[in-house]
C-alpha cells in the first residue's frame, strides 16, 4: 500500500481503515484528496486480503466537513462540472466496490462529507456527529452526488428539506429519518462499526455481494426488472462452494466454514 497524505490507512485482520486526515481543514474534501481516496479504493478492490472497508474521519470534530471551499472559491463553470464528475465517479466507487464499506461518522459530516457518508453501504454515527448539505448557504447545490442519494435514502420530502434549508441535523435525528442505521458514544464508534463489520466478514462474501450489487442495480430498475435481477444473482450463487457449506452447515447442526469462493 503507498504512502498518502491526506488518507491514513490501516489493515485489521482483513478490514481496511480509511481515515480522511486533513487536521488543518476538518477534513475537507480538496482534490488533491479526492484523487488518492480514488487510488486507494482501486487498490482495496484488488485486494484479496481486505474483506470489509471502514471509513472515518480523522480527529475527533469531524467526518468530513465537505468540498473544500477554498479550493472551490474560483471556479469556473468548466472547473466546477469537471470538479463534480471527477469526485462523483470517487463516490461511485465506493458505492460500487465489491466489498461492504461501513461510514464510521465521528463528527461534522456536511455538504461533501455527507454525500460520501451515503455512497456507504451503512452509516454508523457518533452521537456527537452533525450531519447536512449546507451548499446552498454558498451559493451552489451539492455536487458529489447528494440531490440524488439524499432522495433515495430518506425520500423525496425531507431530502428536499435539508437540501434547501441547509440545515444541520444531530445524530438521533439522522437516525430517525433513515439517515444513519445506528448512533453510539463517541468512544464506541470504531467498535461498532468493527463489530459491523466482522459480522458481515463472517457471512458468505460471494452472498453479500450479490445483496450490493442486487440493492444497488435493482433500485435504479423498475420492480419487475429488479426481482429478475435478484434471480440471477440469487441463481449464480449456486454455482459457489459457500452456497453448499451454508445449506450442509445448516443441516448438518455444525458451524459454517465459508472459503469466500
Ligand atoms: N472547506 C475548507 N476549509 C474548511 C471547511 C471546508 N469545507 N470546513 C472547515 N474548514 C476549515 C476552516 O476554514 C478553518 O480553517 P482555519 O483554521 O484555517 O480558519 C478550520 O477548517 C476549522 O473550521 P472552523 O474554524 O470553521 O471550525 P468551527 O468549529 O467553528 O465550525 C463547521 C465547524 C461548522 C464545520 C464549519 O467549519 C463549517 O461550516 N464548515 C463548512 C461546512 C460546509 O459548508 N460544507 C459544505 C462544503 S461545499 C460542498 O461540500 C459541495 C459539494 O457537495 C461538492
Amino acid at each position: 500500500m503507498r504512502a498518502y497524505e491526506n488518507l491514513l490507512f490501516q489493515a485489521d485482520n482483513g478490514l481496511g481503515i480509511v481515515a480522511i486526515n486533513r487536521p488543518g481543514a476538518l477534513n475537507a474534501l480538496n482534490a488533491a484528496t479526492i484523487c488518492e481516496l480514488g487510488r486507494l479504493l482501486d487498490e482495496l478492490s484488488k485486494d484479496d486480503t481486505i474483506k470489509a472497508i471502514i471509513l472515518t474521519g480523522s480527529g475527533e470534530k469531524s467526518f468530513v466537513a465537505g468540498a473544500d471551499i477554498a479550493e472551490m472559491q474560483a471556479m469556473t463553470v468548466i472547473k466546477g462540472r469537471n470538479w463534480s464528475k471527477s469526485a462523483q465517479a470517487v463516490l461511485n466507487k465506493i458505492e460500487n466496490l465489491p466489498k461492504p464499506v461501513i461510514a464510521a461518522i465521528n463528527g461534522y459530516a456536511l455538504g461533501g462529507g455527507c454525500e460520501i457518508a451515503m455512497a456507504c453501504d451503512i452509516r454508523i454515527a457518533s452521537d456527537k456527529a452533525k450531519l447536512g448539505q449546507p451548499e446552498v448557504s454558498l451559493g451552489i447545490p451539492p455536487g458529489f452526488g447528494g440531490t440524488q442519494r439524499l432522495a433515495r435514502l430518506i425520500g423525496k420530502g425531507r431530502a428536499k428539506e435539508l437540501l434547501f434549508t441547509g440545515e444541520m441535523i444531530d445524530a438521533p435525528e439522522a437516525y430517525r429519518i433513515g439517515l444513519v442505521n445506528k448512533v453510539v458514544a463517541p468512544e464506541e464508534l470504531m467498535d461498532a462499526a468493527k463489530a459491523m463489520a466482522k459480522k458481515i466478514m463472517s457471512r458468505a462474501p460471494v452472498a453479500v455481494q450479490a445483496c450490493k450489487a442486487a440493492v444497488n442495480e435493482g433500485l435504479d430498475m423498475d420492480l419487475d426488472s429488479g426481482i429478475a435481477y435478484e434471480a440471477e444473482v440469487f441463481g449464480l450463487c449456486f454455482a459457489t462452494d459457500d452456497q453448499k457449506e451454508g445449506m450442509a452447515a445448516f443441516l448438518e447442526k455444525r458451524q459454517v466454514h465459508f472459503s469466500g469462493k
